[in-house]
């Protein structure tokens, strides 16, 4: 089993990363109905945050079905990430996390995200004061360093455990990086080989089968992986590559029935959480993930994004899953470089 402080995960817990604009409450609980075994909210800005920002805040919401849960922030200064912890404290998540991976630029030029990556002295103050200002267990997401020649994930794991953070989420490419080339993880592997690592160590970066993620839980050693890119418009590949590492073999591919299902789902906990219009607008940007590999749906998928009743999308969903009844889907390919990204 593996315990982040007092949460108990199973063997090997496969989590949902943190997304900035994916993560939100709606497609949390369709990746928690599928098998995420932990979840992160999208990064908050500790200046947001403390500013009583509505952006911020909004982001601090969770619920009891998604436990266990944990509330991500981003800052640079000390006391801003402070205040920010206690502030999450309050909200009372299953843990805090902090992002210190964030590569883009309007994070990294306030000294925030990856940027903080070159100052580890600054990122041991910066995560000792939040582990000092909650009661809740404080875990990290990072890079391998800020480029090719300051990789410093060994030390940065060593020095941040001894802040007392209770687990490390590491994405295997440097801040320089983006998202260009493949993650490396022999230097996660590498971190969780040091003796010296007693917190669990979780791998990021490039899952996106069920082979991959069992070639990688092997070949790296690692306590649990984390999924990002892969589970957008797909949120059944943590049962997936659950499924696959217990069995060997495969899920069949989720047939229309489910995908409408999904959809519905998540349109109407997106409705619930946002307000009906926001909820039926924000959802629109999520259709074209979840049909893709169906033919001709471009007709079905243009109605979708431009009805404004919540009955009428309905009506065309029951249309799609009437349409392509028994079709038979192959096996997902995603285009990793398609989804869009951002921040960590
Ligand atoms: C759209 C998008 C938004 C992201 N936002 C965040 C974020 O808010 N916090 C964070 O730590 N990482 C963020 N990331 C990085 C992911 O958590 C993850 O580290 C990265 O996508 C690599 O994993 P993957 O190959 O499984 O996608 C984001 C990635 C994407 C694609």
């Amino acid at each position: 089993m593996v315990k982040i402080g007092p949460i108990e995960l199973s063997d090997f817990p496969l989590l949902l990363a943190p997304m900035e604009d994916v993560s939100d409450p709606p497609f949390r609980a369709v990746c928690k109905d599928n098998g995420a075994d932990m979840m992160y909210t999208e990064f908050i800005s500790s200046e947001g945050l403390i500013r009583d920002a509505m952006k911020s805040r909004q982001k601090l919401d969770i619920f009891d079905y998604e436990r266990p849960i944990g509330i991500q922030i981003f800052g640079g200064d000390e006391e801003a990430m402070a205040l920010s912890a206690q502030i999450v404290d309050a909200v009372n998540p299953d843990l805090l996390d902090i992002n210190f991976g964030c590569p883009v630029k309007k994070v990294v030029t306030k000294g925030a995200g990856a940027a903080v990556l070159k100052d580890i002295d600054l990122m041991v103050r910066l995560t000792a004061a939040c582990v000092r200002s909650t009661r809740l267990p404080v875990t990290v997401k990072t890079r391998l360093g800020w480029d090719t020649d300051s990789i410093n994930i060994s030390e940065v794991a060593e020095r941040l455990q001894d802040t007392g953070i209770k687990a490390l989420s590491i994405h295997g490419r440097t801040r320089s990086q983006l998202y260009k080339g493949n993650a490396d993880w022999t230097h996660i592997a590498r971190v969780k080989e040091n003796p010296r690592i007693k917190i669990p160590i979780f791998g990021n970066g490039d899952i996106d089968s069920p082979e991959k993620a069992l070639e990688y839980k092997n070949r790296y050693g690692i306590d649990g992986i984390m999924i990002g890119r892969a589970a957008i418009g797909y949120p059944w590949i943590f049962n997936e590559v659950k499924h696959f590492m217990a069995t060997g073999e495969h899920l069949p591919p989720p047939d229309v029935g489910q995908r409408v299902e999904v959809i519905r789902k998540h349109l109407h906990k997106s409705i619930e959480w946002k307000g009906l219009v926001p909820g039926i607008n924000e959802m629109r940007r999520h259709y074209n993930n979840y049909l893709k590999g169906l033919p001709n749906i471009k007709e079905f998928r243009l109605k979708l994004v431009t009805l404004r009743s919540v009955e009428e999308i309905d009506e065309v969903l029951d249309q799609i899953n009437t349409a392509y009844t028994g079709f038979t889907f192959e096996r997902r390919k995603i285009d990793m470089d398609s989804m869009a990204y951002s921040c960590g």
